[in-house]
């Protein structure tokens, strides 16, 4: 058995935690959209043809926003294939997943989906095949009110109030060769920012996010932040990030991912404040690690064109959902400059939720710890000491309890997230002295003897976080076992 002490000071704020923390992402790409949302003939199917069963998991999960329509597939998709009359929509061919795409669900649907589910669509324009007249266009079709060509348009296709999308992304990974129409850092740049300038001068009040590297594991990395950030500084919001991680046969390795999350946000963050001293800018970049999730990227293979394949559906694992909590936990520490953050994706495209055609839904594995975040991640982080060992891995000494501290002061609760990576459990000591007395209210621990079971249709409760029996003593120094391999939430009332 291993043992670790904690200090959590009631002051030592970090940041108070930016709502968009818990968003997610829908493309149109498998059967994220096709049985995945939507799906007329399903049972549990509404009016609008979307699956009641989805929504319901979506809304447990408290999503925020949900980037929408991609991805890769945003790079050749035209925006007004998805609007008006369905019979009228053209079906055309993603050449970003070799799929043919009908075009029934589009902006207008999307956005009622996402109000049915309790969420905002944080959308994106086309920067590959698109262009920055059609990206105003579109925001003008979205937010403006009525009286010209395209918000008249909004409203004759059924929907008098605008969406109001307050979040825009000005393209998708577009320093990948694999992106429809790449440009390199300087061409992207000047792009964005006319595109940028037109989409702020249709509505001024919403907020933008530029693409920064497709991973920290590109070449172009992090000159291509560097250069983009040099031409759109001023009117950009954010800047993007998106790293996804799998296990390539070292557990340790795995479970210390979060190391790497952390240095890439570090190495965003210092390129942004370079280009804020470069120019003299009195504006903070914020972050948007706008896909962010454990992803086994098997090769896509060439297919023959279908409608919604099966493609990047990962089955994920116990040890999959530790790794997806560790990021979590770093998401969270980070939020002084991450402001939003993207579980890539939502619906049977490496997601949390997944279904079956005419069958049910189910949460996989990483459904819980992302719940676990979403419930309790909200709030003001605080900055705790801790003492632990350390594992050495291929991203350099990993601490075996990676941990933070959210401190809830509406409703007086400290909600601890803690990932333990080794596979002896720890007594974690906990001194919460600036608090005063406090109460355990919760341990909600997801752990198991067998780190590679996955939930499936037909066990669907195999990997569940279970609650474990705490103390009811009142105290402000607290005993608690953390077991091995396992992603914790600990509460405590003050
Ligand atoms: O989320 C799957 C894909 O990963 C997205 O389409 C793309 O943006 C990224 O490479």
């Amino acid at each position: 058995m291993q043992s670790s002490k904690v200090y959590i000071e009631r002051n030592f704020k970090v940041s108070d935690v930016d709502d968009g923390l818990f968003s997610s992402f829908i493309e149109h790409l498998g059967r994220a959209i096709y049985t995945g949302i939507y799906e007329p003939e399903h049972p549990t199917a509404d009016e609008q043809g979307f699956r009641r069963d989805v929504i319901e998991l979506t809304k447990d999960l408290n999503v925020a926003m949900v980037r929408y329509p991609g991805g890769n597939f945003l790079s050749g998709y035209d925006w007004t294939d998805g609007i008006g009359p369905k019979e009228l929509r053209p079906t055309r061919l993603d050449l970003a997943w070799r799929t043919i795409e009908n075009n029934e669900i589009g902006i207008d649907e999307f956005s009622d989906w996402c109000k049915k589910a309790g969420t905002e669509v944080m959308a994106a324009v086309n920067m590959g095949t698109g262009t920055p007249k059609e990206a105003g266009y579109m925001v003008e079709y979205c937010n403006f009110s009525e009286g010209t060509y395209w918000s008249d348009l909004r409203r004759k296709n059924g929907h008098k109030e605008p969406h109001a999308i307050k979040t825009w992304c000005i393209g998708n990974e577009m320093d990948g060769p694999w992106q429809i129409c790449r440009l390199d850092a300087a061409e992207y740049g000047k792009k964005a920012l006319e595109t940028a300038k037109i989409m702020k001068w249709v509505d001024d009040s919403i907020k933008l996010v530029v693409c920064g590297s497709s991973s920290s594991l590109m070449p172009t990395y992090p000159e291509w932040d560097r250069i983009v950030l040099e031409h759109t500084y001023e009117k950009a919001d954010y800047i993007s990030l998106h790293r996804y991680y799998e296990n390539f046969g070292n557990d340790s390795d795995f479970l210390a991912s979060f190391l790497d999350m952390e240095s890439f946000i570090h190495s965003v963050k210092a390129t942004a404040d370079y280009v804020k001293a470069l120019k003299r800018s009195k504006k903070t970049m914020h972050l948007s690690f706008d896909e962010w999730n454990i992803w086994y990227q098997q090769k896509h293979k060439n297919r023959d064109w279908e409608r919604h394949p099966e493609i990047l559906e990962d089955r994920y694992s116990l040890l999959d959902a530790l790794v997806f909590g560790g990021l979590g936990i770093t998401l969270l520490n980070n939020s002084d400059r991450v402001k939003i953050a993207c579980l890539a994706q939502l619906v049977n495209v490496i997601a949390p939720i997944f279904t079956q055609e005419n069958g049910p839904a189910i949460r996989q594995t990483i459904y819980y710890p992302f719940k676990s975040l979403s419930m309790y991640g909200r709030g003001t982080v605080l900055k705790p000491v801790i003492q632990t060992s350390t594992v050495n891995t291929k991203y350099g000494d990993a601490p075996v309890l990676h941990m933070s501290v959210v401190s809830d002061e509406t409703n007086n609760v400290i909600n601890i997230f803690c990932l333990n990576i080794s596979s002896e459990k720890n007594l974690l000591s906990l001194d919460m002295r600036s608090f005063g007395n406090l109460s355990m209210v919760e341990h909600n621990c997801l752990s198991g003897k067998d780190l590679h079971m996955i939930n499936s249709f037909d066990n669907p409760y195999a990997v569940v976080p279970l609650e474990l029996e705490i103390s009811n003593a009142k105290s402000d120094v607290f005993d608690v076992m953390i077991p091995a391999h396992s992603f914790n939430v600990l509460r405590f009332k003050y």
